[in-house]
Parts: C-alpha cells; sequence; structure tokens
C-alpha cells in the first residue's frame, strides 16, 4: 500500500521525525533489554567468524558511504583489523585488495544501486564473502551477499536520505559491538537509550528552523568535524547540497588551513561539529581561526559541560544536543543536520522531497 504523508508537509520532514521509531525497530529483538546484550544471529553469521577476518572493506554510494565512515571507525575500534571504506563507484578501478580473508561490507538503502551492486561481484570474484547493510528486503543485494543485515528503517520516499542513514549507522554499532571480544553489552545498553536520546533531539527543531532562516541566503557553507564529527559533516554538507542547491563543502577540521581557510571572509557561515570531549580543545582552535577571519559559527555540542561551556561562548549560535552517553553525540548530531537542510531547502522554495536531478535508488553506473 502506499506509504501516506500524514500530518506532514513533506516525507523528509516525516522521515526525520520518524528516527526514534525506526531505530527502535532496527534494535527490536537485537538488544536485550537489561542486559544489552548484542545478537545478530539472524544474519546467519557467528561472532567467531565475523572476527576471523584480516580486514574489513566497507563499500557504499552517497548517504550510505558516510554511513560507512563511521563505521570504519566502530569495526576498526572493536576488531583491531583494518578496515577500507570506498566509494563502490571507485572500488573496481584500484585492483581492491580483496580476497577470502576479507569481510566486504556493503551498504545500501535501496539495495538496487548499480555500482555498489557492481562492487560486490567484482569482491565475490576475488573470493571474498559479503554481509550487506541494506533496508530493502528482497533486494538485489540482499539477494547476491552471504549475509543479510536488515535496517528495518521502513520506506524511505524523500530523495534525500535520513532515517535509512541513522539506522545504517545503527547497524553499524551493533556490528561493531558484536564484533568486539568485550564491552558489546555497555554498548547494547547505550544504544537502547537512542530513541528517546533522538526524540529529545528533535526538540530542537524550532532553533534549527530559526538558524535556517538566517543560513537560506548564503551561497556557500562551510562544515567542519574531527573523528566521528567529520563524517557526520560530510553528511550534512550532502544533505543541503542535495535539497536547497547551497554550495557546502565538509572538511576534516585540521584540514581547513590546508586551503579552505582562503575561502573564510566576512560574513561566511561555518558549521562546526564538536561532540567528542577529547578533541574539543582543536576544534575550539579551528572555531577560533575562522571567527579571527570574520566568520559566523554555528557549533553542534554537547548538551553539558565538559564540552558545552568551551564551546557555546565561542559560537554565534550553538545547538546543544541532549545529554547522552558520548558515542552516541555523533549520530545525535545529523537530526539538527537534516533539519537545517530540510528548511534550507523550504526557505529556497525548493522541491524538498524531489531535488532537481536527483534519483531515489541509481540503478545505472
Ligand atoms: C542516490 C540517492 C542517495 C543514496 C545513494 C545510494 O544517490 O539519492 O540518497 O544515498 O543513491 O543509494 P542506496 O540505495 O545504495 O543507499
Amino acid at each position: 500500500s502506499a506509504v501516506e504523508l500524514g500530518p506532514y508537509p513533506h516525507f523528509m520532514a516525516k522521515e526525520i521525525f520518524e528516527q526514534p521509531q525506526a531505530v527502535r525497530q532496527a534494535l527490536a529483538g537485537r538488544v536485550e533489554p537489561g542486559s544489552g546484550r548484542v545478537d545478530l544471529g539472524e544474519t546467519g553469521l557467528d561472532p567467531a567468524t565475523l572476527r576471523s577476518f584480516q580486514r574489513y572493506a566497507i563499500v557504499a554510494c552517497g548517504t550510505a558511504w558516510h554511513a560507512g565512515l563511521v563505521g570504519r571507525h566502530l569495526l576498526q575500534r572493536a576488531t583491531g583489523r583494518p578496515v577500507s571504506v570506498e566509494v563502490a563507484s571507485e572500488f573496481r578501478y584500484g585492483d581492491p585488495m580483496v580476497d577470502a580473508g576479507t569481510l566486504t561490507v556493503a551498504i545500501s538503502q535501496s539495495g538496487e544501486t548499480a555500482d555498489t551492486l557492481a562492487a560486490v561481484r567484482e569482491a565475490r570474484r576475488r573470493g571474498s564473502p559479503v554481509l550487506a547493510i541494506v533496508n530493502v528486503e528482497g533486494s538485489s543485494l540482499s539477494r547476491e551477499a552471504d549475509w543479510v543485515l536488515y535496517t528495518r528503517a521502513g520506506p524511505e520516499v524523500a530523495v534525500a536520505s535520513t532515517k535509512a542513514y541513522l539506522t545504517q549507522v545503527v547497524a553499524l554499532h551493533l556490528l561493531a559491538a558484536w564484533a568486539a571480544p568485550t564491552g558489546a553489552e555497555a554498548t547494547g545498553l547505550q544504544l537502547l537509550q537512542l530513541p528517546s536520546r533522538l526524540e529529545a533531539t528533535l526538540g530542537l527543531d524550532p532553533a534549527v528552523q530559526e538558524l535556517a532562516r538566517e543560513l537560506a541566503g548564503s551561497e556557500h557553507l562551510f562544515y567542519v568535524g574531527r573523528g566521528l564529527d567529520y563524517a557526520v559533516a560530510l553528511e550534512a554538507a550532502l544533505k543541503i547540497k542535495e535539497i536547497s542547491y547551497v554550495h557546502a563543502e565538509a572538511y576534516a577540521a585540521g584540514e581547513l588551513k590546508h586551503g579552505t581557510l582562503a575561502l573564510i571572509e566576512p560574513g561566511r557561515w561555518v558549521v562546526a561539529l564538536a561532540t567528542q570531549r577529547a578533541l574539543l580543545a582543536k576544534t575550539a582552535g579551528n572555531v577560533a581561526e575562522v571567527r579571527a577571519r570574520g566568520a559566523q559559527v554555528v557549533v553542534v555540542g554537547p548538551g553539558a559541560s565538559p564540552g558545552r561551556a568551551e564551546l557555546e561562548p565561542m559560537a554565534d549560535r550553538y545547538l546543544p544536543l541532549p545529554e547522552a552517553p558520548e558515542p552516541l553525540l555523533p549520530v545525535l548530531a545529523v537530526v539538527p543536520m537534516q533539519l537545517l537542510a530540510y528548511h534550507a531547502a523550504r526557505a529556497r522554495g525548493c522541491d524538498v522531497d524531489r531535488p532537481r536531478n536527483l534519483a531515489k535508488s541509481v540503478t545505472v553506473e
């Protein structure tokens, strides 16, 4: 049956606000309430097999590739093995180093993206088994993979991916926890808090809407972050490019001085993602650098201190995330970025759900 809009003006808004529920579905039966025990046995894999690989190769396109960048951090930390992540459309051209000792992890909402399917076929040709993280059941990718971890986001209609991305990130958190020799329960318990923390994060909507009105007139935006926040910055920039046609660039904050800083001039807006307390001082330094050149800075950071007390006074606008375990903060930070793209697109009179030149699923290479 057709997916209904309900009270929402656009599918994108509906899908953003559905995220707490989508994550609840993604966790159901996979994390035991109470103990936090993680079990992905439904995939047909087992933790010993998952841990037996010498390396992991993540392939995906677009937003799913951004989820893959988060996944690399998580999986590498959990397994202590090298994890590569590559856009599927480039994978085949680099003589990919995958073999029977490599687990290829393909991430896709639709399971029909031509380049992702081609990358998977190439990986299999080289003897690498494939785990698919996919939303659409029965899709080509789900049929071609050795194992499937469904994201359970439900149907996503808007071209710009929101809840599919978020559930991909959740699936990768689950996979990393399951692969880790210890500590899975602690991660499981944290993940169980995610739906309520996402609900609290959606409370930022009025503040973000106001901010979007201020930013909507800019033709250039810069997003910066370090570590996991850099992955969020890339996703935030893609979201606003896709639907509001604003030129946006994401930079690893430490790379600013290697080029982008030349583009900073009075009045430019910079959005800094700063959720990781260990990186606080460095990110604060980057915020000071761009402000000294006249930029106006939005900081997305912790709702509590340490973090807030240091960052808020430096920011022209501060978006405080709800209190949550630190590993969840980058997951929460994407929500105000989705909302910013959404409200900016509306303010600019763009067709939010059907942006020009783009398709929901790209089935040609
Ligand atoms: C298209 C969509 C993007 C999506 C990408 C990969 O470009 O517009 O939103 O991220 O394809 O799609 P997939 O279905 O493989 O996740």
